[in-house]
């Protein structure tokens, strides 16, 4: 999803090691960062389920992501949900110059994004689920 916001600096690459998430905070935005097999990805650090905080320690190392609130797993590379299908976290853009990881963190209130954004990409996960491609 094409997105406005500003790339922020979260850490450098020996910060997070194949097979590591770790939890960022900028402003209101909780961010999960997770080194899957080299790849650096950052999702919203909330489930598209009922908005539980993924923590790290719900990536299990290798491809999956699960919420420690009701156990929905979510493909730790796409972000897509696997258990059950038809929804995804929501992926931050990531940059990667020299050591540094920046993430692109959304320009808008996070009670904006929650709603606008968040709220419409959940809802279009479902309405794939449904066979609905609108
Ligand atoms: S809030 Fe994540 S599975 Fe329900």
């Amino acid at each position: 999803m094409t997105y406005t916001g500003e790339y922020v600096k979260i850490c450098t690459l020996d910060d997070i090691y194949e097979g590591e998430a770790k939890l960022f905070q900028v402003g209101k935005y909780e961010i999960l960062l997770v080194n899957v097999n080299g790849k650096i990805r950052a999702y919203y650090a909330r489930c598209a389920h009922a908005l539980g905080l993924i923590e790290p320690e719900g990536f299990d190392g290798e491809k999956t992501i699960t919420c420690p609130v009701h156990r929905w797993e979510y493909d730790a590379l796409t972000g897509e949900s696997i258990n059950p299908e038809g929804s995804s976290l929501f992926p931050f853009d990531v940059k990667i110059e020299g050591n540094d990881i920046f993430v692109k963190v959304p320009s808008v209130p996070i009670s904006d994004f929650k709603v606008k954004m968040f709220g419409i990409y959940r809802q279009k996960g479902v309405l794939n689920e449904l066979g609905s491609n609108s």
